[in-house]
Parts: structure tokens; sequence; C-alpha cells
């Protein structure tokens, strides 16, 4: 990246530097030394693994840590069998957490048979003090645990861990700043994830997610062109601007700006084609946000707009601040606005007194909006968070039997929406060779549908024109011309 420090020219005989990012390439110089030695004993490279668990923000987070590994001389792998395994986590929901301790429970046999093993935590779950009661307990083997504030302080984190023969635990409760300039790992050449702000203010009396990723933080615009222009010149053409509520993007810096304002400078970046965000909040979504995605012809016709719940009571339990009349006021607009736009959504079903009633009018909103898709989650309590203080009279059988009404509305609504540009020509990001038939690559529309067709691993990364010869439910099978 841009302000790199040269690990060589590093002098490990003074003191670490106060000064982040230069502390973090002090103790980056340091760890490399280490593994180095490591690399010699056991006459082999060190090998290194993460696993990540959740939402894009976790991917993205995960890919600075594989940077940094990287830097410090481990080869990175897809196999937990690796000296080094990090587990990034994500609690969203509770099965997020079983698979957690799913996984430590196998990596404990394999490093029962390599004692030299090192095993990492981090990432959402970490950030309740629970789970790290019972990580202590249950789990002792566990080498290295660190939250969501203080990933850029891996690098010494890592030097004090294989310095000790303790578990280390660095859990902060607040982020301290925010520190630019670390390397990453791209899992894709031609695309990335790019962070424009970090946290969550909005308290959903359901989610957990402001509790372990603190407050709202948006990073300076500069840093962020600075990065995308960095990216553009290594061959990226599409970028996915993260955060957990982009529409308020830049209202609290000391130079307010707005999410709209920053994508028109970031569609002036030469080199980038495409332009992706996630996740807009519709209480947020401004006229502005929608002019600009009307004008632009590099932001993506793709928006997801969460529902949550179409029935106006449980929206007010849930603290969304918006109604079912206001949601679908925005979608109509938005639909209207930009015709072609693909609109997804999250939906929860079995919050806290919710009824079959409550569900038919989600059920409404669904088939008015008509998303190209939504994902559909069952409520599950998070602890400390309003929504688990609530009673639910609601059995779980009912619950379940909104929850399938609901997918059967999705996905009719969404399998008639997707093949609507069946027979046109439309420019595909090509992303890979098809999982399941080599003679095919996958890519993107703009609207995020998947197309399929015949090609092969020169046209990755590449905007190509394809024509959509077949809708198959979900994705496209096409050809190129
Ligand atoms: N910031 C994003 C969402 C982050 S979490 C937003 O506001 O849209 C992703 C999705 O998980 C949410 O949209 C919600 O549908 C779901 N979710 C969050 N907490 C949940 C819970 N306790 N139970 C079930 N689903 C939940
Ligand atoms: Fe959670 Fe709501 Fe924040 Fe999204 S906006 S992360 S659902 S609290
Ligand atoms: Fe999960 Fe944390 Fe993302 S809780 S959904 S990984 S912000």
């Amino acid at each position: 990246m841009h302000n790199e420090f040269d690990l060589d020219k590093i002098n490990l005989a003074s003191a670490p530097p106060t000064e982040e990012p230069a502390r973090q390439y002090y103790f980056m110089a340091k760890a490399r030394k280490l593994v180095g030695e490591l690399c010699k004993k056991a006459g082999r490279p060190m090998t290194a693994c993460g696993i990540t668990f959740g939402c894009q923000m976790n991917a993205k987070d995960s890919e600075k840590l594989l940077g940094i590994l990287e830097r410090i001389g481990f080869t990175v792998i897809e196999d937990e069998s690796a000296d080094f395994v990090f587990y990034n986590t994500c609690t969203v929901r509770d099965n997020a957490n079983q698979r957690v301790y799913g996984r430590l429970g196998f990596v404990h046999s394999m490093k029962k048979k390599h004692p030299d093993k090192r095993v990492a935590l981090c990432g959402c779950m970490m950030q309740e003090p629970s789970v790290i009661e019972k990580i202590k307990k249950s789990y002792s083997f566990v080498d290295l645990i660190f939250g969501t504030h203080n990933i850029y302080k891996f690098a010494e984190l890592l030097v004090t861990m294989y310095d000790s023969d303790r578990m280390v635990i660095d859990i902060w409760e607040n982020a301290d700043q925010i520190v630019e300039d670390l390397p990453a790992q791209r899992k894709y050449s031609f695309k990335s994830g790019v962070n424009i702000m970090y946290g969550c203010n909005n308290f959903c009396s359901y989610c957990i997610v402001p509790y372990v990723r603190g407050r709202e933080r948006s990073r300076n615009p500069r840093d962020i062109i600075r990065e995308i222009e960095q990216l553009a010149a290594e061959g990226v053409v599409e970028v996915m601007l993260l955060g957990q509520n982009v529409n308020s993007y830049g209202k609290n810096l000391e130079e307010p700006i707005s999410f709209a304002q920053l994508l028109r400078e970031v569609e002036k970046i030469e080199g980038i084609e495409r332009i992706r965000f996630m996740t807009s909040h519709p209480k947020d979504l401004s006229d502005e946000l929608i002019a600009v995605m009307k004008q632009s012809s590099k932001i993506c016709r793709h928006l997801h707009l969460p529902l949550q719940s179409g029935s106006t009571r449980i929206l007010e339990a849930m603290n969304r601040r918006y109604t079912k009349e206001q949601y679908l006021a925005l979608a109509n607009k938005i639909r209207r606005e930009i015709p072609d736009i693909a609109l997804t959504t999250d939906i929860i079903v079995g919050f806290p007194g919710e009824t079959a009633a409550d569900i038919e009018e989600t059920i409404d909103v669904v088939r008015e909006v008509a998303y190209d898709n939504a994902f559909t989650f069952i409520y599950s309590p998070r602890t400390g968070t309003p929504a688990a203080a609530m009673p639910n009279p609601t059995s779980d059988e009912e619950i379940r039997a909104g929850f399938d009404r609901l997918l059967k509305v999705v996905q009719e609504t969404a399998k008639s929406r997707v093949g609507r540009l069946q027979g046109e020509v439309h420019r595909v990001l090509v992303e890979e060779i098809n999982e399941h038939d080599d003679t095919l690559v996958t890519g993107r529309l703009s609207n995020n549908t998947l197309v399929h067709f015949p090609g092969d691993a020169s046209l990755i990364g590449k905007l190509v024109p394809v024509k959509l010869t077949q809708a198959q439910g979900f994705y496209y099978i096409g050809e190129m011309v």
C-alpha cells in the first residue's frame, strides 16, 4: 500500500516507536525475524490460515490480518493444519457462535498432535465477556484472543504470543484510533472491499453489532480516496464501500461530508468501473443518494435495503425508526427513479411478540417491492440487547410456519424479477472459473445477478458483454458477444 515502511531498515535494537503505524511496522520486523527462526528450526516454510465467519466487514478484517501474516514471512494456505490459525468470529446470531465452537473442537485435536501449532481467536464474538470466560474454561489451548478494536495491533500481539507460554488476551471496550497504511492481502485481484466507516449507532433492539463493533466512526475521505486510487493502480476495477449504515457516513467528521458526496469523489477515480456499497439503513437514505446513483454509470444497479419486518408495530419494537408505509414509499421512489435497479433485503422472523398477522404484513411488502433476493433469518436472542428481555409468546412451530410462508413468497417474486433481462446483452465482470463446470466462467451483472457462460481463466477480472440467453431461477446462462 501507499506509505508502507521498509522492514529491513527498522532498527530492532531501539525501543518500539509509540506512534502508529510505525509501531506496528517495528513489530512486523520483529515478528519476521521470529518467523524466520521458526522456519529454520523446522527446515520448511511456516504456514498460516485464516477462517472467517460473518459479514463483509469481517472478510475485510481477515484480509488485513492475512496481509500482515504474509508480510512477516508466513505462507498463507487454506487449511487449518497450518502452523498458525486464526478464527475471525461473528456473533450476530447464535448459530454463528456454535459454528466457532465446532471448529475449536476440531482444531484442538490437531493441536494435540502438533503442540507447536498456534491458535488465535478474534472478531465480534470476542467482544462478549461471557465468551471469553467460556474459552478460558473450556478451550484453554487457545494461544491468543483479541477483539474488533485492536486488530491493527496484530503484529504486536503475535510477538507477545510467541514470547508467552500462556493464553494472551487483549480486548478493548472501545476503539482508540483509526490506523491507516497497514498491509492487506486481497482475495481477488480485480475487486476489493473498502471500509468507509466502522461501528454502528442505531441500536436496533435485536442487534448485537453496536455492542461488539462500538460507536460509528467514519474514515477520513482523503484516506478512502487514496486507498481506492492505489487499488485502481493495482488493477482493481470494482470496489465495495463497507459500513453498517453507509447512509450516515461522514456526519461526525470534523469537515462533514455526505455519503453521496463521497460517491461522487470515488466515481472520479480512473480505472474504477464499478462501485458497490453495503449496507443502507432505510431511515437515512437521502434523495441526494438516489440522484447520484441515477446519474452514475459506475454505481451498480443494486441496493441492499434491509426491511427486517413489514409490520409497523414490530418495526417500532425493533427501533428501526420507519413505518411500513415509509419503507414502501422509499422503495417505490427508488424504483421510479432507477427502474433497472435490483433491490435486495434482510428480514427477521420470530421477533418477540410477532404474530401471523405481522408476518402477513411482511409478505405484503415482499410482494409489493418484489425483491431480487431476500435473506431471511429466524430471530436469535442476543444477550445484552433490549429484545432479549422481551417475552415471546409465539411458539417455535408458529415461527417456523411463518418463516416457510415468507420464504415461498420471497422465492416466487425473486424468480420472476431476476428473469426480466433474458435475451438482453449486459456487461459482466468475470470473477472465477465455474465451480461445477470448468468450461464455464462465472461473473456478475451490475445488479449483482450471477451469470455463467463459456470462457476461460483469461477472462477473470475483465468486464465483457454477455447475452443473457436463459434465466434459471436466481442466475443466468449466457454467451459472450
Ligand atoms: N447493518 C446492517 C446489518 C448487519 S447484521 C443493517 O442494518 O442492515 C445483518 C442482518 O442480520 C440484519 O440485517 C438482520 O436481518 C440480521 N440480524 C441481526 N441481528 C439478528 C438477530 N438477533 N436475530 C436474527 N437476525 C439478526
Ligand atoms: Fe445492527 Fe441495526 Fe446497526 Fe444494522 S443498523 S448493525 S441491524 S443495530
Ligand atoms: Fe457478524 Fe460482526 Fe459482521 S457480529 S455480521 S461479523 S459485524
